[in-house]
């Protein structure tokens, strides 16, 4: 990324000089993908190593909620957000108050709750999960029902792969809701022999048209593990590009949604926290123990 170089070694010589580590979610754009960050992954993989690492500093490089779960897991240290607006539509459709009165409505169901959400709603939950764990979090309590919040798509798959009866919210992604079944049967059409892959907060209809479901992490292992001569990666467009520039001999076709959240991120806006040390982000403390409880126990379950 040539275009990109005084900025990237500028923040690389910050980190150094911050004991400060990048954090960025897959549907980064490549030159912070690639360029600056330490550690990349799904939701799970970053509030796992968000706990692990031994800086002194994170910049997160996804969205908000993404900085809160680690600042929960990590609370000693300063969490860097490099746009505050960078939000979630799953995030922003649900709210703690929804969750008492769900509380009221099925007496003694436990909460699980997708960590697109604010730490207000986390606090409200007995127990974290993402796409890439939500069918064995929900198994993992052991009861006949669940509260499942906020996205409705996530519920509907986790339902079909579950006994458990799952009670969901209408929350969704207003990245993925876009795509439809009938566009992936034209790809299919269009493009001999593509292997379509896709993320779980897409419709019903277009799960149903894939050949594989994951979490951000899954499909791009899924790539990397059976190198399909042509692949369809039915999520966020930029996570295409970042696995086009490591997996070869696979040719990517590509629809182009993007998050307009991620895409607040940039890398002048990484190099600008890291020199100000702004803006951080905080949580209420009696918000954050009950929050991170809910988190840490997604966290036990192996
Ligand atoms: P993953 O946990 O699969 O990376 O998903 C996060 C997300 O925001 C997907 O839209
Ligand atoms: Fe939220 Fe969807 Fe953007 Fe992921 S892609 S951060 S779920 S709006």
């Amino acid at each position: 990324w040539p275009a990109f170089a005084p900025e990237i070694d500028a923040i690389r010589r910050l980190k150094r000089e911050r004991n400060a580590v990048v954090l960025a979610h897959n549907y980064q754009t490549p030159e912070i993908f690639h360029g600056v960050a330490d550690i990349v992954g799904d939701s799970l993989a970053l509030a796992r190593k968000a706990a692990e690492t031994d800086a002194e500093v994170i910049v997160m490089a996804g969205v908000h909620f993404m900085a809160e779960t680690a600042k929960l897991v990590s609370p000693e240290k300063k969490v860097l957000m490099p746009d505050m607006r960078a939000g979630c539509s799953l995030a922003t459709s649900i709210t703690g108050e929804d969750i008492r009165l769900l509380r009221e409505a099925y007496p003694g169901v436990p909460v699980v709750t997708y960590v697109n959400t604010s730490a207000e709603v986390k606090a409200e939950s007995d127990i974290c999960c993402t796409s890439g764990n939500a069918v064995k979090i929900v198994e993992s309590l052991g009861v006949d029902r669940v509260i499942f919040l906020p996205d409705t798509y996530l519920a509907s798959y986790v339902a079909k792969q579950t006994d458990v009866e799952i009670i969901s919210w209408h929350g969704r992604c207003e990245v993925h809701e876009r795509f439809t079944g009938e566009e992936i049967r034209r790809y299919r059409r269009g493009y001999e022999n593509v292997v379509v892959i896709a993320h779980p907060e897409c419709p019903p209809d277009v799960l149903d048209a894939a050949d594989f479901v994951g979490s951000t992490a899954q499909m791009i292992d899924h790539v990397r593990a059976k190198k399909p001569p042509r692949v369809l990666m039915v999520t966020e467009c930029s996570m295409s590009d970042n696995v086009a520039a490591e997996v070869r001999d696979v040719e990517f076709v590509r629809p182009c949604n993007l998050c307009p959240h991620m895409k607040l991120i940039t890398l002048p806006k990484i190099r600008r926290a890291l020199e100000t040390m702004e803006p951080e982000v905080t949580i209420d403390p009696q918000v954050a123990a009950r929050a991170r409880a809910a988190v840490e126990r997604m966290l036990e379950v192996k």
